[in-house]
C-alpha cells in the first residue's frame, strides 16, 4: 500500500460507525464495499449508497454485497460489527482475508480479541474511536461530532504491517476521520473499556441518556464504583491506566450528555447487548485474579436478565 493511492476498503457491518466510515472514505475517493449478512439491506445500500447527515444530507456511492467472493480483494477490512458478532463477521470475510489485508476491529470491550487471535491468522489491529454517529435508518447516518480514532496492534506485528497501519491512519485522517497509531493500544482499549463499564449498563438499567447518570445520586455512585472496580482489575493485570478513570468517565457523560448509549439502544430495540465484552469481562478477569467486583457482577446479571426476557426494574425515576 502506498500513501497516495485509493484503497479498497471493505466494511463489515453497516451500523452507525460503519456507515460513517463508508461515507467519508468514499467521499475521499476510496473504493468502499459493505459486506453484510442482510441481503435486503445490502441491496438497499447498493442501490442508494449511504447518506451522511451533517449540515446537508450527502449521498455517497458504495457497493454492497452478501458474498465476499464478489469483492475480489481488499487493502483494508474494517470490522464494524458488535463484539459478539466478530466470529461470524470473520467467517463471512474469510475469502478476503486469504491475501492478508490489514484487518482493523472497531468494537467496544475486550471479549472478541481471543476470537480475532484464533480466527484471523493475520496481522489484526484494533481501533478505539470517539466519533459520534447515530443510525437514522439503514444506510442513513447522522454524524454526531468528530473524534479521534486510535489504532494499534494488540499482538506483535511485522514492520510491513506497522507501515501499512500508519499509512491507513494517514489516509483516514485525510478523509476527515482523524486517526493516530498507538504503541500501547492495550491501555487505550482499557481506558475506553472503563468508560463503557461506567456508562453502558447503567444507562440501560436507568433508561436514561448518558448525562442523566450524573444527576441521579445512586446511579452516579454505581458508575464510580463500577469504574474503580474495573480499574483495580486492569492494574492487577499490569495494564497502565492513565489519569483518573472516574473523572474521565464522568467527562464522557458530560460531553455526550444527550447520547443514548449503544447498550440502551440495543435494549430498546430488543437486540443482544455487549454486556459480556464490557462489565462481563471485568467479572471474568476478576474471578481469574481472585478479586471481588460486586457492582460489575450486579450490572452484568441485571442486563443478562433483561436480555433473557426477565423483568428487571428499569426505572427512569430513581433519584
Ligand atoms: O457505547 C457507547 O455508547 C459509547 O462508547 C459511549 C462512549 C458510552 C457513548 O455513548
Amino acid at each position: 500500500m502506498t500513501g497516495d493511492r485509493a484503497l479498497i476498503v471493505v466494511i463489515v457491518g453497516p451500523g452507525a460507525l460503519g456507515c460513517l466510515f463508508a461515507a467519508l472514505l468514499s467521499k475521499a475517493g476510496h473504493s468502499v464495499w459493505f459486506l453484510d449478512h442482510d441481503r435486503e439491506r445490502a441491496c438497499k445500500i447498493a442501490d442508494h449508497g449511504v447518506c451522511l447527515l451533517e449540515t446537508m444530507p450527502q449521498f455517497q456511492a458504495v457497493r454492497a454485497t452478501v458474498n465476499a467472493n464478489e469483492i475480489g480483494r481488499a487493502d483494508v477490512v474494517l470490522l464494524c460489527v458488535k463484539s459478539y458478532d466478530v466470529g461470524k463477521a470473520l467467517e463471512m470475510a474469510a475469502p478476503l482475508l486469504v491475501e492478508g489485508p490489514l484487518l482493523i476491529a472497531l468494537q467496544n470491550g475486550l471479549g472478541h480479541h481471543e476470537i480475532l487471535r484464533r480466527c484471523a491468522g493475520l496481522s489484526w489491529a484494533v481501533g478505539i474511536t470517539s466519533q459520534g454517529a447515530a443510525l437514522v435508518e439503514p444506510g442513513v447516518v447522522r454524524h454526531g461530532g468528530s473524534g479521534i480514532t486510535t489504532l494499534g496492534f494488540m499482538d506483535k506485528a511485522g514492520i510491513a504491517a506497522h507501515q501499512c497501519l500508519a499509512e491507513t491512519a494517514a489516509l483516514f485522517a485525510a478523509a476527515g476521520l482523524p486517526a493516530t497509531v498507538s504503541a500501547d493500544i492495550s491501555s487505550a482499549v482499557w481506558d475506553k473499556l472503563l468508560v463503557n463499564v461506567g456508562i453502558n449498563a447503567l444507562t440501560a438499567l436507568y433508561d436514561c441518556a448518558n448525562g442523566e447518570l450524573l444527576e441521579k445520586r445512586r446511579a452516579r455512585e454505581q458508575l464510580r464504583q463500577a469504574v474503580r472496580e474495573a480499574a483495580r482489575v486492569a492494574r492487577a493485570r499490569g495494564v497502565n491506566i492513565s489519569g483518573d478513570p472516574v473523572a474521565r468517565t464522568e467527562a464522557v457523560c458530560r460531553a455526550t450528555n444527550k447520547n443514548i448509549s449503544s447498550m440502551l439502544q440495543d435494549i430498546r430495540h430488543g437486540r443482544p447487548t455487549e454486556i459480556e465484552a464490557i462489565n462481563g469481562v471485568i467479572v471474568r478477569e476478576a474471578a481469574a485474579l481472585g478479586m471481588d467486583v460486586p457492582v460489575n457482577q450486579e450490572l452484568t446479571q441485571k442486563i443478562r436478565a433483561i436480555q433473557a426476557g426477565g423483568s428487571v426494574n428499569r426505572n427512569r425515576s430513581v433519584p
